[in-house]
Formats: structure tokens, C-alpha cells, sequence
């Protein structure tokens, strides 16, 4: 069975076809980061805009490239939240359309949710019951799986989402949007040890806060350039030195990948899972893997970047699930929910 897979919930138009939830024939992501470069993070107005121009080039190269015609696709199916109210409705939209015109069944996809089964698109294929550390710029969950559509959520964040840290303190340092990448490419040259920063502590073990240690971050920040509280966070890049710079980085991307792996690591002993995958942007940083790999009793496997970040072949991969579970919806009815929850 093929599903097209369609993704426009942030920053990233994206459209795959997905054989029988497990091979991604094509994965086509438009991404706008140098379009929200320049503003220093995600305009939602110009991101609907972005995604209404490119998302029916973006479908029919997807097509192209797994060499499929309309004929060939099972189904459709399409992110409806949780994201960007404006660009969720240019997806939902699109596929309710298409849906309609080329008579496809629809099938509604929960964005959160989806970032784990990205994980089933590499081998070898994870085992229930499934744990999963969905780590984003809008989100970071701690997922147990029962089954593929089985799944009950552990902890989530309080405040800031891990990616969004990420993004934050990046700025703070002189970073471009989005951070995450660019704290892990500085990061290599800086010492984890230069800043001791906070971890937070809160009643639910699988719950997180970002929100403390980004303050944490500023506050260490003045110091170091010896000023007090009131100086503007946009003044601080060009006080500090590369190495200074370097070393936050570092000490910051410790203390979140610390943060979350003590989170996963606890559930770990409590639910006992067959798997554990991490998920998400935040999953492509290479210093959390390492934590993940040498803090659990268990062989890791991990998707590539392009399936951590937002993308297509995950909507689609789960799509086929849906699919096989008969819940379709309705292409004349199908709403958008910006804060759709789990
Ligand atoms: O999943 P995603 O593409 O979009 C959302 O659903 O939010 O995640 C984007 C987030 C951004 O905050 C970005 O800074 C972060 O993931 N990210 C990373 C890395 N690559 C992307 N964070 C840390 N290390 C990375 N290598
Ligand atoms: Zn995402």
C-alpha cells in the first residue's frame, strides 16, 4: 500500500510517497529557513504564504522521484496539528482536495505523534512496547507505545520546548536560526565543563523544563562578560570571546541532552521497553545520541537527519497505520487544530 504523506506545519513543506509504512520512495522537503533567517525565527504569515507556493511543486516531485502516478497511491495522508494554525489549513486544504479529485481516502495524522514513526522508515524495525523521546522546536515528549496506534504519553514539557532552548540560547550567543544545529557544530570546540548549569527537578520524573536554564544561560552570560542582570541579551554576542561562545554551547547542549536522557533512562527502568527511539529536530544532535547510547542498557538505532526534522515520509508512515486500522476522515469535513493534543 502507498500513502502520500503531506507535512506544513511550521517551516517545512514537505511530500512523500511511503510503501507499507516502512520504505520512504521518495521524501521531498522545501525547507524556509533562509526566508525566517532574517527574522531570527518562524513568521507564521510568511510561512503560509511560502507553503501555498511550493506545496504542489513539492507533491508532484515527490511523485516523480518514486516514480508513481496518481494511480499508484492508496491514500492520503496529511498533518492536522498540532502547529501553525495558517500553515496546517495550506496542507489540510491541499489534501482534502486532492483527496476529493483523485478519490483517495484521507487519513488525519497528529504531527507530535508522528515524529516516532519515522523511526519504523530504518532497520531494524522497533518492538513493542515502544518508548519514545519526542524532542522538538514546539515539543518534547516522553511516549510509551503499546502498539503502533496504542500509545500513552509519560511527561511532556512545562515550559520551553527542548528545540526552542536550543534556539534561544543560540541567539544569545550569536547564532543564526535555528540554533540547534549551529550549537552542535560549535559546540566541538568548546569545554561542557566551563559553565555549571542547572537541571531541573520537577514532581513528574518525565516532565521537563527549559525554561530555568535558559535563564540560567543569560544570567551566566553576564557574568562572564562582567555585567549585571540589565544587560540586553542582544548585546551579548559581541561582548564575548569564539571561546567563550564555544564553551556555552557546549555546556548548554550537556545539560539538555543530561536533562533528557535522566528522563528516558528513568522510564526505562520503570516500563521495561522492548525499543527505545528518540525522535524529533532535538534527535539529530549527535552529543544526545551519544548520551542516549551510553546511558541505556540497550543497542540504539537512529533515523537520519532529514527523518528527525520535520518531514513527509513520517506522515506517511503513519498514515499507513491508520489505514490499516480503517480511520479515515472525511476530505468535505476535516479540521485543522493548532493545539491538538496527544
Ligand atoms: O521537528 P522539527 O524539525 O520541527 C518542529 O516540529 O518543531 O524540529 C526543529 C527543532 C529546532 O528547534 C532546531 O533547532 C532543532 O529542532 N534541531 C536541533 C538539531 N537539528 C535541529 N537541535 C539540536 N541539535 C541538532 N542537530
Ligand atoms: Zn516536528
Amino acid at each position: 500500500m502507498r500513502i502520500l504523506g503531506i507535512e506544513t506545519s511550521c517551516d517545512e513543506t514537505s511530500a512523500a510517497v511511503v510503501e507499507d509504512g516502512r520504505h520512504a520512495m521518495s521524501n521531498v522537503v522545501a525547507s524556509q529557513i533562509d526566508i525566517h533567517q532574517a527574522y531570527g525565527g518562524v513568521v507564521p504569515e510568511v510561512a503560509a504564504r511560502s507553503h501555498i507556493e511550493v506545496i504542489l511543486p513539492v507533491i508532484h516531485e515527490a511523485l516523480d522521484t518514486a516514480k508513481v502516478s496518481w494511480d499508484d497511491i492508496d491514500g492520503i495522508a496529511v498533518t492536522h496539528g498540532p502547529g501553525l494554525l495558517g500553515s496546517l489549513l495550506i496542507g489540510t486544504l491541499t489534501a482534502r482536495t486532492l483527496a476529493l479529485t483523485h478519490r483517495k481516502p484521507l487519513y488525519a495524522v497528529n504531527h507530535v505523534v508522528a515524529h516516532t514513526f519515522a523511526n519504523f522508515l530504518i532497520e531494524p524495525e522497533p518492538q513493542f512496547p515502544l518508548l519514545s523521546l519526542s524532542v522538538s522546536g514546539n515539543h518534547s515528549h516522553l511516549l510509551l507505545f503499546e502498539s503502533l496506534l496504542e500509545y500513552r504519553l509519560l511527561g511532556s514539557a512545562r515550559d520551553d520546548a527542548a528545540g526552542e532552548a536550543f534556539d534561544k540560547v543560540a541567539r544569545m550567543i550569536g547564532l543564526p536560526y535555528p540554533g540547534g544545529p549551529q550549537i552542535g557544530k560549535l559546540a566541538l570546540q568548546g569545554d561542557e565543563s566551563a559553565f555549571k548549569l542547572p537541571i531541573a527537578r520537577l514532581d513528574n520524573p518525565y516532565d521537563f523544563s527549559f525554561s530555568g536554564l535558559k535563564t540560567a544561560v543569560l544570567r551566566a552570560l553576564q557574568h562572564a562578560v562582567g555585567a549585571d542582570f540589565r544587560l540586553h541579551s542582544t548585546q551579548i554576542p559581541a561582548l564575548l570571546t569564539d571561546q567563550q561562545k564555544a564553551d556555552m554551547a557546549a555546556s548548554f547542549q550537556a545539560t539538555v541532552c543530561q536533562t533528557l536522557v535522566a528522563s528516558l533512562g528513568k522510564a526505562y527502568t520503570q516500563y521495561q521497553p522492548k525499543s527505545v527511539v528518540i525522535a524529533g529536530g532535538v534527535a539529530a544532535n549527535t552529543r544526545l545520541r551519544q548520551e542516549v547510547s551510553a546511558q541505556l542498557p540497550i543497542t540504539m538505532n537512529y533515523a537520519p537527519i532529514q527523518y528527525c526534522t520535520d518531514n513527509g515520509a513520517m506522515i506517511g508512515a503513519m498514515g499507513y497505520h491508520l489505514a490499516l486500522a480503517g480511520r479515515t476522515s472525511d476530505p468535505l469535513s476535516l479540521t485543522t487544530n493548532p493545539s491538538l493534543p496527544i
